[in-house]
């Protein structure tokens, strides 16, 4: 069971995409948990979506869901204008929605890769674009936050590690680094953060053969340093926290979440 966050961003706006499941939908959990008013995106699946929805709204949060493939221009930009005109404004984007399409290197189709690069890539760029435009339209609100916006991309530790037979993912994860690093310098005069999230093994549906016997985790640990799998919550709590103002001098930054994945831990006892 997730620990009560203690953390108030009552009415701010946070869009989460890719909200009905997995990491995505803990953070929308989480900031529900603060009194934020929650839009859940999802592209299939409505009635996960809706779950969430009320477990928010059972907390006492305000929450809707809204449908979009986030690599279509078109939905994205219909997302944010329902959004907007339901909560008023867009204070926070959380860019989560993403997928996997795994195939060895020679047999990856263009679809598949295709597929990874238009979700995962260009759907952040599409929604971050939507939510920079409306931060700029308008400005600080100082009763909300000292800042016009903030946007969190979750990424991967994949965007450092290599990953062999999962490069269209991996492709995808280093292009978010540039992406977000190079918005975050664009939008710093305007007084707008942006920051990743890197996960490393986080127990989803995305991995879940990763994870699911004893055998697979066994094998899974010997990659985590610290020990253990990690929990939806432990993006989430961070996720919240990176976008309060006791966060406001981060912007650029990748905050790595991975139990110690990329301390490259085959060279403890090798190299
Ligand atoms: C991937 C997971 C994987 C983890 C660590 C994530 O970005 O989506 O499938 O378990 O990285 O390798």
């Amino acid at each position: 069971m997730a620990k009560h966050i203690n953390i108030s961003l009552k009415g701010h706006t946070v869009l989460v995409t890719g909200a009905n499941s997995g990491i995505g939908k803990a953070i929308a959990l989480a900031f529900g948990q603060t009194g934020a008013h929650v839009a859940v995106n999802y592209v299939v699946q409505p009635e996960k979506a809706e779950e969430v929805a009320q477990q928010i709204r059972q907390s006492g949060g305000q929450a809707i869901t809204v449908q979009a493939d986030v690599s279509r221009e078109d939905q994205v930009q219909a997302m944010f204008k329902q959004v907007i005109e339901t909560f008023g404004t867009v204070d926070i984007l959380i860019n989560n929605a993403g997928l996997q399409r795994d195939a060895a290197f020679t047999e990856m189709t263009l679809a598949q890769w295709q597929k990874v690069m238009d979700v995962n890539l260009t759907g952040q760029f599409l929604c971050a674009r939507e939510a920079a435009r409306e931060f700029l339209r308008r400005g600080v609100v100082p009763e909300r936050s000292v800042a016009a916006g903030k946007i969190i991309c979750i990424s991967s530790v994949h965007q450092e590690i290599p990953w062999a037979g999962h490069v269209n993912y991996a492709a995808s994860k280093g292009g978010i680094h540039m992406f977000m690093q190079s918005i975050a310098q664009e939008l710093a005069p305007h007084k707008i953060r942006v920051n990743a999230i890197a996960p490393g093994a986080i127990k989803t549906p995305i991995n879940y053969n990763a994870w699911s016997t004893p055998e697979a985790e066994k094998h899974l640990l010997e990659l985590i340093p610290y020990g253990r799998v990690g929990e939806p919550e432990d993006i989430a709590r961070v996720a919240v926290w990176l976008a309060t103002d006791d966060a406001d001098y981060i912007t650029g930054a990748t905050i790595y979440v991975d139990g110690g994945m990329t301390l490259y831990p085959g060279f403890s006892t090798n190299g």
